[in-house]
């Protein structure tokens, strides 16, 4: 059976998929009526935790004197490492941490005297109000004894080495022979890119309201990507079922990929609510938000890169550098890019970690990806401007028509027309093929630009759809919206499923009482979800079809169910599509109120044949097995340089995403600008510095950490590519909260080397590097 979305290929416009719609969860929260994680304010006898930290980075806690603080107003109790009650697993050991599904980080703080990082948390106390909190927390008087500290992979005394694998990927990749082909390759280049540490710093902090119901009923509102793998992680922590506990999280302040895992934070405050009796509110500082939620780790890549002369690839040898905590061999994968971004023919990768006293770094938008197409497309400039050749027509030399890393098609690939229309959207042509001579007064001009790509990753998850005779339906799946439309894009595909309007969708998300599904992380939310919500419509028309079939007084009775095609909630004939009823007639006359059905959306599965799909073996990966998927782009970027100041200032950005289909282009649009900028941020300014001595963060507050303020970003212009995929899952979606981040930086850094005729390689380009 084959059923007709309104959205269908043949039909794309007809619904309201694919049309700006304007967020349906805007007016709540612009109002105030959207609850966050720290807003379930009503709850009987909540009380409030505050963390209090080590200064001390690496040491043993010899003492904390708690006894000003019990005596402090309104305190409830103090927790330190000698009465915090146990865990029933910690995440200290490798096969542990695999059964928590979500465990970042191979230590838990407070189990020992023992502190590896500044930022640990050595005690928790609770009272009945945050100020109370925070003042009897003043109070307390920790005292470490010191040990040895090493800062950072830089550290004299860090020892590199190269792990087994990093995040499931070999420590070193190895394909052809890079070494000899690169010795031998007539044009060679050599470059060395570093990064500074970076923090995500979402507008809402990391933020866990815990509410015991039950010696054995645990639920908790938080700030997390994923409700079902925080679910997971905390009942195998705690030791209970994983049904015993619920997680709730309806609104998200943003997340970036810090709110993808279950850090401390959130485990401590379900403890201490349960040794207290109380439920317990537990909200970040945004100081203590940058030593308790991980980071994108600082690093150094060297790329060595073997050409012909006529700019064809040969080799590329990729080493990463960079910093890993105590325990864990924690890198973001920088060399998956390197590896399958242009047609070459050997390629090198291995990855250096040393150990030091920070905590384990983590996945940042677009991990790997994002430092890795820096190092290469500000390589890939050079060689450019080496050769003589435009920036666009060496990409297109080396462009791969299959995946140079495994060899297989792509599932569907337009970045030539990315390249194309952005260089028309940005006036390319008109671009100076020399550097350092454009200027406007006494400013330097420069234009960059740079590929962008990301993987669509492996992703399934369920949704239920209850539609009711009167023509409206609620919708459900456990995701998360982290801000960026999650609520409205479903709303849309919902819509367009049942043929109903907007407006008489509900859509609900983020509650692990609803069907469970992943993650909003490495850009699977959209596809996955929006997949399995169309394919849950499926499975309600369906069902209603065998209704239908089998009733006498439909215009419908006795068609075979294959012959039955549904538009726009009318079931009709596929040979006559003029004789039929709507939905609502048919459930009127069964007696049925309302109908349910529920399917799982995969990647992998085909557009094509969603029934096959919903049904298939969910363990088959069937064309992601064939196919290499991924979304591809262009950023274009326009730098005004003050030869006297260094400041670099961006004054035009173009981005084109080919990203699959685009549910919805203004919400799409928003992620894309916000990614970008997220990018502009990490090239110009983004830096936390961790002092060399003490291991500890110098900047941990929004006014010493900058982010890019409105008043720094030109209009942008973004536009996507009309693409159609039919094998990355059901709705052809890619995702494009990832990608719209990559190439970023290295857009900038290529044009403010047109510009100057100054390559940076070290990001931030803060102004004492450009003068
Ligand atoms: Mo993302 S960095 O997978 O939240």
């Amino acid at each position: 059976m084959d059923i007709e979305p309104t959205f269908s290929k043949t039909n794309p416009t007809a619904g309201v998929v694919g049309q700006p719609m304007s967020r349906v969860d805007g007016w709540a929260k612009v109002t105030g009526r959207a609850t966050y994680s720290a807003e379930y304010s009503g709850l009987p006898g909540l009380v409030h935790a505050v963390l209090k930290t080590s200064d001390v980075a690496h040491g043993r806690v010899q003492s904390i004197d708690v006894s000003a603080a019990q005596r402090a107003p309104g305190v409830l109790a103090i927790f330190t490492h000698q009465n915090l009650p146990k865990l029933a697993k910690t995440p200290n050991s490798p096969d542990d941490r695999k059964a928590f599904v979500s465990s970042p980080m191979g230590f838990f703080p407070m189990e020992s005297d023992q502190i590896f990082y500044a930022g640990q948390p050595v005690a928790v106390v609770v009272a009945d109000t945050l100020e109370r909190a925070q003042y009897a927390a003043s109070l307390l008087k920790v005292s470490i004894v010191p040990e040895a500290t090493i800062s950072s992979y830089l550290d004299p005394k860090a020892q590199l080495y190269t792990p087994k694998t990093v995040k499931g990927m070999p420590g070193v990749t190895k394909r052809g022979d890079a070494q000899e082909a690169f010795a031998g390759a007539p044009v060679q280049l050599t470059a060395t890119y570093t990064h500074a540490t970076i923090h995500h710093n979402p507008m809402e902090p990391g933020a866990t309201t815990a509410h015991w119901e039950g010696p054995n009923r645990l639920t908790v509102y938080d700030s997390t990507q994923g409700v079902s793998e925080t679910q997971k992680t905390l009942a195998a922590m705690l030791g209970l079922a994983t049904e015993q506990v619920r997680v709730v999280c309806k609104f998200i302040g943003g997340g970036f990929g810090c709110k993808a895992w279950v850090w401390p934070h959130t485990t401590l405050a379900a403890l201490v609510a349960k040794a207290v009796g109380r439920p317990v509110k537990l909200v970040l500082t945004r100081p203590q938000q940058f030593t308790s939620m991980g980071h994108r780790e600082e690093q150094a890549q060297t790329l060595r890169l073997g050409a012909t002369r006529e700019g064809k690839l040969l080799a590329l040898i990729h080493d990463k550098s960079s910093t890993t905590s105590p325990w864990d061999d924690y890198a973001e994968t920088n060399t998956r890019i390197t590896n399958m971004l242009y047609a070459l023919p050997a390629f090198e990768g291995t990855y250096h970690l040393a150990h030091a006293n920070v905590m384990t770094s983590t996945a940042t938008r677009a991990p790997g990806d994002m430092p890795g197409a820096f190092a290469l497309e500000s390589s890939m400039d050079d060689l450019a401007y080496q050769l003589g050749l435009d920036p666009i027509q060496i990409r297109l030399l080396n462009y791969a028509d299959k995946d140079p890393s495994n060899g297989h098609p792509w599932s569907s690939k337009s970045l030539k027309q990315c390249y194309q229309r952005g260089a028309e959207l940005f006036g390319w042509n008109q671009r100076n093929p020399k550097n350092g001579q454009t200027r406007a007064g006494k400013t330097l001009v420069g234009w960059g630009m740079a590929t962008a790509s990301y993987p669509v990753h492996n992703s399934q998850g369920n949704a239920r759809v209850r539609l009711y005779a009167d023509g409206h339906a609620v919708v459900q799946a456990g995701a998360t919206d982290l801000g960026t439309g999650t609520y409205t894009v479903m709303t849309q595909v919902a819509a367009d499923s049942l043929g109903l309007p907007p407006e008489n969708i509900r859509f609900e998300l983020g509650d692990t009482d609803l069907p469970s599904t992943q993650w909003s992380g490495g850009s699977t939310a959209a596809g996955r979800v929006s997949s399995s919500v169309y394919l849950a419509a499926q499975d309600v028309w369906q069902r209603l079809i065998k209704v239908a079939v089998q009733d006498n007084k439909s215009p419908l009775y006795r068609a075979k169910i294959e012959d039955v095609m549904v538009v726009k909630g009318q079931l009709l004939f596929r040979t006559d599509p003029d004789t039929g009823e709507a939905f609502g007639e048919v459930m009127k006359r069964a007696g049925m109120s309302d109908i349910e059905g529920s399917a799982l959306g995969r990647y992998g599965s085909s557009y094509e044949a969603p029934r096959a799909a919903a049904n298939a073996d969910p363990n088959k990966k069937d064309h992601a097995s064939e196919h290499s998927m991924h979304a591809f782009g262009a950023h274009f970027c326009e730098v005004h340089v003050d030869p006297e100041l260094g400041t670099v200032r961006v004054t035009k950005w173009v981005s084109v995403i080919a990203g699959g289909r685009i549910l919805n282009p203004k919400t799409a649009r928003s992620q894309v600008m916000g990614g970008s900028i997220f990018g502009i941020g990490a090239a110009l300014m983004e830096t936390t510095e961790r002092d060399p001595h003490l291991a500890r963060y110098t900047n941990a507050d929004l006014a010493g950490y900058h982010i890019p303020v409105n008043a720094d970003i030109p209009d942008m212009t973004v536009e996507f590519i009309d693409e159609h995929d039919p094998y990355v899952n059901a709705m052809g979606v890619k995702g494009i909260g990832e990608i719209s981040i990559v190439g970023t930086s290295a857009a900038v850094a290529n044009a403010v080397f047109h510009a100057t005729g100054r390559r940076l390689r070290s990001l931030p380009m803060t102004p004492d590097k450009v003068l």
